[in-house]
């Protein structure tokens, strides 16, 4: 019972859809509404304003660590154990994919599954973001520097910690987030994928 509150508790945490909120507060066109449609901080750099863009980076990033966090912290003591930890994990990221507070239609995942990865072990998320900066840095996708990174991010917890039901977790986090970016493996394919700092359409 405890694991469900925490999972459905995680999953409300995801709901909040940083790139949303923080466009709002800004003044901002609505980030579904132009670029890439997508609700988040790569999409909200196309507005042409960095602070916004890194305040959803932040945001999105903070609520994935943060339900993490609270299951890591609080969860043993109410008989929440790795399998908990990784539904929760699951929960907070299905709901930046899919969250209630938007009508289902949320982001890509990759501020959120690095939160994740952070709240689960600091030296797991240094690792993937070193991997996303070591791309991006090399190629200027947003996008392919997150498919990239999500594909190490198994291996690098697996190398760490073995197998267990949060290495599950994050395979399923990096299969969803690889779906999610489709229209972005097109367009890398084609040729049409926008570079880092390009602005909106
Ligand atoms: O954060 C998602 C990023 O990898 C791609 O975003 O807006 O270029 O589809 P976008």
């Amino acid at each position: 019972m405890n694991t469900v509150l925490f999972t459905v508790a995680a999953y409300l945490i995801g709901s909040v859809s940083f790139a949303v909120v923080v466009s709002k507060l800004f003044g901002l066109a609505d980030p579904r509404t132009y670029g890439s449609n997508n609700p988040g901080a790569t999409n909200v750099l196309r507005s042409g304003n960095k602070a916004a863009a890194a305040l959803t980076l932040f945001g999105d990033g903070a609520k994935g660590w943060l339900a993490v966090w609270l299951a890591m912290r609080f969860g043993p003591q109410y008989g929440v154990g790795d399998g908990g930890i990784a539904l929760v994990a699951l929960a907070v990221f299905i709901g930046h994919l899919w969250p209630l507070f938007t009508r289902f239609v949320g982001g890509k995942g990759v501020a959120t599954m690095l939160g994740v990865l952070i709240g689960i072990n600091g030296w797991l998320g240094l690792a993937t973001i070193v991997t996303w900066i070591v791309i991006a840095y090399a190629f200027r996708y947003s996008s392919l520097a997150a498919l990239v990174a999500s594909v190490f991010a198994p291996f690098y917890y697996g190398l760490l910690f073995g197998t267990d039901p949060i290495l599950l977790a994050i395979v399923i986090m990096s299969g969803l987030l690889i779906y999610r970016h489709r229209q972005n493996v097109a367009n890398l394919i084609a040729g049409k994928e926008s570079r880092i700092g390009s602005k909106k359409k």
